[in-house]
């Protein structure tokens, strides 16, 4: 039977450097349950724990206590560990400071080749994840030296893409970028998840990016799990946004405020093209009932 959850944590508590000074309780009683195949978004303010959680998923930290479920096996279970590394991609915050090839293609190829593929069968699969990340195939030749900080960006992801990874996990892969390279990397992200058979975990303190991109939604502070649900249900509580250090989406935002002016939406528009469906479906009938109009 497949399991319908690819993570599973039960009480997953992480403490830094416990018994000494130092000691830091990163993650404290979280429980959260990841769906096969759908875009979470992990949003917290920072320091709030998100990247220690999710390295738990691919078993580079272990639990202090509690446990941690992925792929239907313990992460504690030294063998499954093991194979975690290529079930499991993970884009390191700033991952273009970790390329260190001479050539993209050899880059690219560094998962793949320790996978133990052969020739062939990597050099189809840097191929794929090039175009996926949306870079021609010519760019293989490329020195990584040489390329301006979005492109790199796009190497070292599809440095992990090209491990075809079941789970992948991207650490604010938007940093530092311009917003139209931003917005590029994202779309491509979404389309790996939409094709079917791969989860992505993104973790953002921008709900802008949760609210275009995200099926579901998982709110940190602090290293406690506030809420993980839908985003309309997770958003709708504007106050939990902020009680975590988080500013809402511009939409969400929007429908505040004209709630506060006596004008409530019929549903909660989470990106400004919502907004503006909803906003112009509720004026086109309030225009059609009788004495409704704002027009005579
Ligand atoms: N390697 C480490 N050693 C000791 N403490 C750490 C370590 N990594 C993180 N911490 C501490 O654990 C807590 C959670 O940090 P973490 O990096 O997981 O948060 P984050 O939500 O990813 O933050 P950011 O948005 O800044 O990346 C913080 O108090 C942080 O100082
Ligand atoms: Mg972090």
């Amino acid at each position: 039977m497949l399991f319908m959850f690819c993570i599973e944590t039960d009480k997953l508590t992480h403490v830094y450097f416990p018994g000494t000074p130092l000691e830091t309780v990163a993650l404290r009683d979280i429980d959260l349950a990841v769906n096969r195949g759908e875009f979470l978004a992990l949003v917290g303010a920072a320091g709030s724990g998100k990247s220690t959680l999710v390295l738990h998923f691919n078993g580079l930290l272990l639990p202090t206590s509690g446990r941690v479920n992925v792929l239907g096996r313990d992460v504690t279970d030294p063998k499954h560990r093991k194979e975690l590394w290529r079930r499991v991609g993970v884009v390191f915050q700033f991952p273009e400071r970790q390329i260190f090839n001479a050539t993209v293609f050899e880059d690219v190829a560094f998962g793949p080749r320790n996978m133990g593929l052969g020739e062939p069968a990597v050099a189809e699969r840097v191929e794929e994840a090039l175009e996926t990340v949306g870079l021609p195939r010519e760019a293989g030749r490329a020195d990584p030296s040489t390329l301006s900080g979005g492109t790199r960006r796009r190497v070292a992801i599809a440095g992990v893409l090209a491990m075809r990874p079941e789970i992948l996990i991207l650490d604010e892969p938007g940093a530092g970028l311009e917003p139209g390279a931003k917005k590029d990397i994202l779309n491509k992200i979404k389309q790996v998840q939409a094709g079917g058979g791969t989860t992505v975990i993104l973790i953002t303190h921008d709900l802008e990016d949760a609210a275009t991109y995200a099926d579901r939604v998982a709110v940190l502070r602090r290293g406690k799990l506030l809420r993980a649900g839908n985003l309309r249900e997770v958003f709708s509580c504007v106050g939990l946004l902020e009680e975590a250090g988080l500013e809402p989406p511009r939409a969400v935002e929007l429908a505040r405020r004209l709630a506060r002016a006596g004008v409530n939406l019929p549903e909660l528009p989470l990106t400004l093209e919502e907004a503006t469906r909803v906003v112009g479906r509720m004026l086109a009938s309030a225009r059609g009932k009788p004495g409704g109009g704002v027009l005579c």
